[in-house]
């Protein structure tokens, strides 16, 4: 396995690999980053995506960087024979994310998303009550989700555009789109939304609302 993006999800992934995956190299483009989290597990560290793409003993690469840079690297790595899981969002547009998928099935490597919220225990026990027919059909999902804030938090990736794609609908609200998508198990069929900026002093939004309608008419 190799990791690419050193920051604070990539840290987290590499504490989660188990004791049957090898983590052999770890890239950012801030050499130090990989460098510090490498030493914490005795694997290589670069700051050359093509050092990984030539890698032929990597099977699997996990991808944390910032959104910008992820579609573009996960479709390198698929080219080069590798399995893939991205974090979210897959790409900062819909073009960029279906690129992926395409880029994926045509390279018959598993691309996977990181959507770890399905993992979440309540959200296993609520699907697995649901598929169970253990609480009947959803007649509808209501949820609304947070973020921390935290000072010089404008300053941030996440509040740029050109670097995050967007803000708070993004960064997070993929996370609930995700999930209903999960536990209705059909496609979306009509969206209205309206998103705002609220709070911080930028040019993405910090908070969305948005109401979607499943195919099913959920
Ligand atoms: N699944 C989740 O719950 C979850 C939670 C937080 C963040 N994320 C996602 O994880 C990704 C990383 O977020 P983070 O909080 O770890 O950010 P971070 O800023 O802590 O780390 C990002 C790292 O990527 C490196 N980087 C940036 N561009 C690069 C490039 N082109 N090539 C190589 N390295 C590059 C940076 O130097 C930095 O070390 C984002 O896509 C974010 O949306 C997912």
């Amino acid at each position: 396995v190799a990791i690419i993006g050193a920051g604070l999800i990539g840290r987290k992934r590499a504490a989660a690999l188990n004791k049957h995956d090898k983590l052999l190299v770890i890239g950012d483009i801030d050499l130090k980053s990989a460098k510090n989290l490498a030493s914490e597990y005795s694997c290589l560290h670069t700051d050359q995506v093509k050092d990984i793409v030539k890698n032929n003993q990597i099977d699997a690469v996990i991808i944390s960087v910032i959104n910008k840079y992820a579609a573009q690297l996960a479709i390198d790595m698929l080219h080069s024979g590798k399995h893939v899981l991205c974090e979210k969002p897959l790409g900062i547009t819909s073009k960029e994310s279906k690129e992926v998928l395409s880029t994926a099935d045509n390279s018959g490597k598993i691309i996977k998303t990181g959507f770890n919220h399905r993992y979440h225990g309540a959200m296993m026990d609520a699907k697995k009550l649901l598929s169970e027919n253990r609480i009947g059909k959803i007649l509808h999902i209501r949820s609304h989700y947070g973020h921390g804030g935290r000072p010089g938090m404008e300053q941030e990736w996440r509040c740029s555009k050109e670097l995050c794609g967007g803000g708070e609908l993004i960064d997070q609200g993929v996370h609930i789109i995700d999930l209903c998508r999960w536990f209705i198990g059909e496609d979306v069929k009509q969206v209205y939304g309206r998103t705002l900026t609220s709070f911080w002093q930028s040019n993405v939004e910090d908070n969305a609302f948005f109401h979607l309608e499943f195919d099913n008419s959920v």
